[in-house]
């Protein structure tokens, strides 16, 4: 009897130590809301953090639209997790090609009217260096690129008091660019070449580009529009993140002590998705759902706006358009164009 004692008192000195330093787990943050009305779209949640905010925005009735490289496997994994599975609806998007993002639009836009939350919470960490079919560095398409492709498609079906989040992470403070990057940010500068590239680099500077496509968002939709965010879950939180090298697994294993558990990881991001104390604010950065300034370079709006031109003239040097259906009829123009000279 003792030991079970002491079994039981020691477990709740670990947990009350955890939530004290590491915050309450998400499920807390939204306990009292009922989002039975609202529809949240969110990538990357097949896995890790954003399964578990995905499990709590369900708990709390909202619908989520998980959009994920393999519905099938998202589909299983959230029936085995979220309790009201009714609410999920599931698309297919690979954010490594941008053909698969546009098609993935393409049935958001045929399927819903109107979406209230946006989570752009999909990662990729710790490749050797690739180049997706659309010829860039594969971190800076997948956490960057695809998802604001996504996000600016979608902007015509966002309720007038959307929230967007961008999950981000405080290693986009590592960052540094030279004074000619910052001034005239090119392409070279984010999606890395083979010689400048090393995963941890690339990996920062995607998280760089969400808080300045932040940015840019709060001033494009200052009077009237979303609200946008950037919520940073916590470090080392060990999650198929660090999957693709065995010394960022060992790190993350060896980190576990000293780290957030999922659910606490996933707590900010709930926060700043549902929150009721943020309405009427927007374009800040959270930690521990706690505003905190991002790095100044990251806080540079001259370079958000840069930034966002930036995205624009890669899309479109791609032929993808932000609007999609620009981009079909241009599409379908070629094809016809090429059927002529056959
Ligand atoms: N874990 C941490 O310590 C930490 C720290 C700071 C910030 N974050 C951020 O938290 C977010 C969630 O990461 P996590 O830790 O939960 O990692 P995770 O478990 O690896 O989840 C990442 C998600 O992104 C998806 N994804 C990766 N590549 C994709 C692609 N090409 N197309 C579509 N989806 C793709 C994965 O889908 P698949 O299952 O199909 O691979 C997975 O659902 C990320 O934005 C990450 O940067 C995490």
């Amino acid at each position: 009897m003792q030991h079970i004692v002491k079994k039981f008192w020691n477990t709740y000195q670990k947990n009350l130590k955890s939530v004290k330093i590491f915050g309450p787990p998400a499920e807390e943050i939204a306990k009292d809301l009922n989002f039975g009305n609202k529809v949240c779209l969110i990538t990357g949640a097949s896995n890790g953090i954003g399964l578990e905010i995905t499990r709590c925005l369900t708990s709390i009735d909202c619908n989520v639209l998980m959009a994920s490289r393999n519905p099938y496997v998202a589909r299983n994994t959230a029936k085995n997790v979220c309790k009201n599975f009714d609410r999920l609806a599931f698309y297919e998007v690979n954010l490594a090609s941008l053909s698969s993002v546009q098609k993935c639009i393409k049935s958001l836009l045929q399927s819903q009217k109107s979406i209230d939350i946006v989570i752009l919470n999909a990662a990729t960490f710790g490749l050797p260096w690739t180049l997706t079919e659309n010829g860039l560095e594969t971190t800076f398409q997948v956490n960057f690129l695809s998802q604001y492709y996504l996000l600016l498609s979608i902007e015509k079906i966002l309720s007038p008091n959307a929230r967007v989040v961008f999950t981000s992470s405080e290693s986009h403070r590592n960052v540094e660019l030279s004074e000619g990057a910052r001034v005239f940010p090119s392409l070279d500068h984010f999606s890395l070449s083979a010689e400048r590239y090393t995963s941890i680099r690339a990996y920062n500077l995607s998280k760089v580009c969400g808080v300045l496509a932040a940015r840019y968002l709060h001033q494009r939709w200052l009077h009237a529009g979303p609200a946008v965010f950037c919520a940073h879950p916590g470090s080392f939180v060990k999650t198929g993140l660090c999957r693709n090298w065995w010394v960022f697994e060992a790190l993350y294993t060896a980190m576990l002590p000293f780290s957030k558990s999922i659910g606490q990881a996933a707590s900010t991001i709930v926060y700043c998705a549902t929150s009721p104390e943020l309405a009427g604010q927007s374009g800040f950065y959270f930690k521990d759902c706690r505003r905190c300034e991002p790095s100044e370079l990251a806080g540079s709006t001259y370079l958000a706006y840069r930034m966002h031109d930036l995205a624009c003239d890669v899309l479109r040097q791609r032929g993808f358009y932000l609007d999609v259906n620009t981009a079909s009829q241009i599409h379908e123009t070629e094809h016809e164009m090429e059927e002529q000279i056959c």
